[in-house]
């Protein structure tokens, strides 16, 4: 189905009033191929809208995906694999692995999003990243229309990164992925200290995959505002990784910086730490602002233009650089 003239306010959770010349809503393969032969612009894929900020009415046949379904392909003892649709809701996709009691994704409780987008990205929240679960995905090339699969080790996960967001970028239309999950023995993991909190709170010592899910929703619910009351796109930067000399620099001034060790000898800090430290917490100019509870969320107070927003990022990043030599880099695409 081919809509003219669509505006995206719905479609996007900073609650942008951009509009699209064309929207195709696909709800199965066929769509696909039917809308790249009758839409004469360029194409641009959209999940749920959750990582995305528009600064200006996208010139683009904005692909919607809305391919849902589940299907558990494989069980043994431990173990099971289920094939999701690239549009289903990520949230659902979750409450359902819990309600048959399927582990593994219980800490990427109430992530926006749909299915086929969290690969992109490699979502990641509380100590877990999707690419611990993913096998496979399969995928629409709009280049040629033919059916590719993608296994585990050709996506070249990463934090946040995945060559969807690089060779790949805007090139395939994600149509299911496949999961592993375990369906007995799960392996709890509660080390985030918010987590430890949140289960400590609730006198829970053995968690169970709900009650760690839970413990996530309730703290992300006590964080991270819900884009229907505040347009926001969750994190909007990278957490940079700096190395030892940054960092023992950074610690003359502030000695308690919080700082996590890399594999390879670096840090990673938390972004928010230092927008928070610049003063940019809770900030607000104009219609956007950085969030009173999480200094990494921009949000739109009601009546954003991308530009806005896209400007206060620009100063933020400007001033973390110029105080700190850090460049930080967004998590969210712009367009
Ligand atoms: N902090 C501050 N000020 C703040 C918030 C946090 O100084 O306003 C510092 C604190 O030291 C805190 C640390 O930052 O201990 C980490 O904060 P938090 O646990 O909130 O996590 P984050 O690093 O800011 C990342 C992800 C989130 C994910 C959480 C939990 C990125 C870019 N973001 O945020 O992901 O939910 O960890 O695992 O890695 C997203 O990607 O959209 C997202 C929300």
């Amino acid at each position: 189905m081919l809509l003219n003239n669509i505006s995206l306010k719905p479609y996007n959770t900073f609650g942008l009033d951009v509009v699209a010349p064309q929207m195709g809503v696909i709800q199965n393969k066929d769509d696909i191929n039917r809308i790249l032969e009758e839409t004469k612009y360029p194409i641009y894929i959209l999940g749920g809208g959750s990582n995305i900020l528009f600064t200006k009415d996208p010139e683009y046949c904005i692909l919607k995906n809305e391919i849902k379904g589940i299907e558990i392909l494989d069980r043994s003892a431990n173990e099971v694999s289920i094939k999701v649709g690239g549009g289903f809701n990520w949230h659902e996709l979750v409450l359902w692995t819990l309600e048959n009691n399927f582990g593994g994704l219980e800490n990427l409780s109430l992530i926006p999003g749909t299915a086929g987008a969290a690969p992109m990205q490699n979502i990641g929240a509380y100590g877990v990243e999707i690419e611990e679960h993913f096998v496979a995905l399969e995928a629409i090339s709009l280049e040629t229309g033919n059916i590719l699969n993608y296994d585990h080790d050709i996506c070249k996960f990463g934090y946040r990164e995945s060559i969807f967001k690089h060779e790949q970028k805007g090139k395939l239309f994600i149509t299911s992925i496949i999961l592993r999950l375990t369906s007995d023995n799960h392996l709890i993991k509660s080390e985030y200290s918010a987590l430890q909190e949140e289960l400590k709170k609730n006198s829970i010592v053995n968690p169970t995959i709900k009650d760690i899910s839970n413990a996530v929703i309730n703290v992300r619910r006590s964080k991270l505002p819900d884009p229907k009351d505040l347009g926001n796109a969750g994190s909007f930067f990278k957490n940079p990784e700096i190395d030892r000399n940054t960092l023992q620099s950074i610690q003359k001034s502030y000695p308690e910086v919080p700082h996590y060790d890399l594999a390879n000898g670096n840090v990673k800090i938390p972004a928010a730490w230092l927008i928070e430290k610049r003063g940019w917490k809770g900030k607000r100019i104009g219609n956007s602002g950085s969030h009173a509870k999480q200094a990494l969320v921009l949000v739109n107070y009601g009546n954003a233009k991308g530009q806005e927003i896209y400007h206060l990022a620009l100063e933020i990043i400007e001033d973390i650089k110029a105080s700190f030599g850090i460049q930080l880099s967004p998590e969210v695409n712009i367009l």
